[in-house]
């Protein structure tokens, strides 16, 4: 009989959970007024709010960290982690920063002006949040094909080439300070970036001079389905496949907290000295010293170790392949979900799943809730209370899309755990019909209100 795969590592250290009743979630969650940011994490036995910053660090990182060096100019932690950069991808500079939306902060705030327009495929909220921020608009080039959940395509993260050249055609250079490709794309479904993808996107780019940043949380996952999926990468590894990816960008934006299997950290990579330079004054300015900018020498040193940890294939396979597991049980039932599975999440379509829940009920927001209420299961809304009010015009924008996504923690969680979310959301499922209210805001931030928001039930 043939081996079946297992995970290729074993428990060291553990954390016990605690399952609660629905009389308990019930009163909770009215007191976090219905939104899932609100509970206190003992509440929640299954927490899947993401995969940011929750991954379990290994023996190799753990040790790493008793080695950091906390000196505020040059430590050797920042040394090490700049040599794994370049290694892993290629990039000759970088600045250290406390997380991804602090790199965007720092990025953009030497790219991005007023009026600009910055075009990408499906930006992650704060992405877009940061963009705003600056009276500047992200544009979505994502294929059409990543907006409908049920069609098979194996890239459903791909910049559509014509809705790219026609905003830079549109635009004049000046305006278009950046191209941002994010790998993979989370707000699209977790969904991957095609090298050839990325490789269109930099011709394209260069045609009309305008740089290209990778938004790259997830690079390693992507790295993951080219090579299961790409023609002509199935004999690469993962790391040839990351160098290849990174020679088509400019530079990155890294949220450490996922594919490095940190818990807090990020980075910008550049290619160009100019592009460095031109960011490092916002970096000591808003992070700290360019030789450490927001993280301590013992965090870089556990980064600089994830970044190996979070590009070998055996991990890859075995983290991928849970988040399909759950995928597929659900999929059986008949429940909604994108399809494809992401690399760090399952993503629940809501409108689907409650079709008789009018929009302005929060369709996936609802969802969220009763999912929590059923088994004490943590996930988030992707719909319309993240997409928050249209900047302009001061009204909801409700999205193609209302998600509820499932993001599973690196090296964290069993597949028991994921039978025990697959049992909560069919039994949500089979009384779906009895859910024909949602709920409505009572109060809100103006901007990225999902974090803050109060709501009641409709
Ligand atoms: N870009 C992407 C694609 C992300 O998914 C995130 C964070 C960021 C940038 C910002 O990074 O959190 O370190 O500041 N995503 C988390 C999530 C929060 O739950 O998907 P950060």
């Amino acid at each position: 009989m043939e081996l079946p795969f297992a995970e290729s590592y074993k428990m060291k250290v553990v954390e016990n959970i605690r399952r609660s009743t629905r009389e308990e979630r019930s009163e909770w969650i009215k007191n976090a007024h219905y939104n899932l940011f609100n509970l206190h994490s003992d509440q929640v036995y299954i927490d899947l709010l993401t995969d940011s910053g929750t991954g379990a660090m290994s023996d190799k990182q753990w040790s790493a960290m008793m080695l950091g060096d906390e000196s505020y100019a040059g430590a050797s932690s920042y040394y090490k982690l700049k040599d794994a950069i370049r290694d892993i991808t290629g990039f000759e500079y970088f600045l250290p920063t406390h997380q991804g939306r602090a790199a965007e902060n720092v990025l953009f705030s030497a790219l991005v002006k007023e009026g600009d327009v910055v075009p990408g495929n499906s930006h992650f909220d704060t992405t877009k949040g940061h963009i705003e921020f600056r009276k500047a608009t992200a544009i979505d080039c994502t294929i059409d094909e990543a907006f409908h959940t049920e069609l098979d395509h194996p890239f459903k993260g791909n910049v559509d080439l014509n809705k790219l050249e026609t905003v830079l055609k549109k635009y004049p250079r000046e305006q278009v300070p950046l191209i941002i490709v994010t790998i993979t794309c989370n707000s699209s479904g977790g969904q991957p970036v095609s090298l050839a993808n990325m490789k269109a996107v930099r011709r394209v780019a260069d045609k009309y001079h305008v740089p290209v940043f990778f938004d790259s949380a997830r690079f390693a996952e992507n790295a993951y389905f080219i090579k299961m999926r790409e023609e002509g990468y199935r004999d690469k590894s993962i790391r040839e496949i990351v160098r290849e990816m990174f020679s088509y960008a400019d530079g990155m934006t890294m949220s450490s907290k996922k594919d490095a299997i940190v818990n807090m950290g990020g980075f910008i990579g550049f290619r160009h000295k100019e592009d460095f330079e031109k960011a490092t004054t916002f970096n000591i300015l808003f992070e700290g010293f360019i030789t450490y900018g927001g993280m301590s020498g013992r965090d870089m040193n556990a980064l600089a170790q994830g970044l190996y940890d979070g590009t070998e294939f055996d991990y890859l396979h075995t983290r991928i392949s849970q988040v399909a597991y759950l995928g597929k049980q659900l999929r059986e039932y008949g429940i909604p979900i994108q399809y494809p599975y992401g690399g760090h999440a399952i993503f629940v379509d809501a409108k689907r799943f409650l079709p008789n829940l009018p929009k302005e009920h929060f369709t996936a927001q609802t969802l969220a809730v009763e999912l929590y209420l059923e088994g004490g299961v943590r996930g988030v809304e992707i719909g319309a209370i993240m997409a928050d009010r249209d900047p302009v015009t001061r009204e909801n924008r409700f999205p193609d899309l209302e998600l509820v996504r499932l993001a599973i923690p690196r090296r964290v969680y069993t597949n028991n755990h994921m039978d025990y979310v697959a049992a909560t959301i069919i039994n949500v499922y089979d009384r779906r019909k009895e859910i024909t209210k949602g709920l409505r805001i009572l109060k809100e931030a103006p901007i990225l209100r999902h974090f803050t928001v109060e709501m009641e039930r409709v």
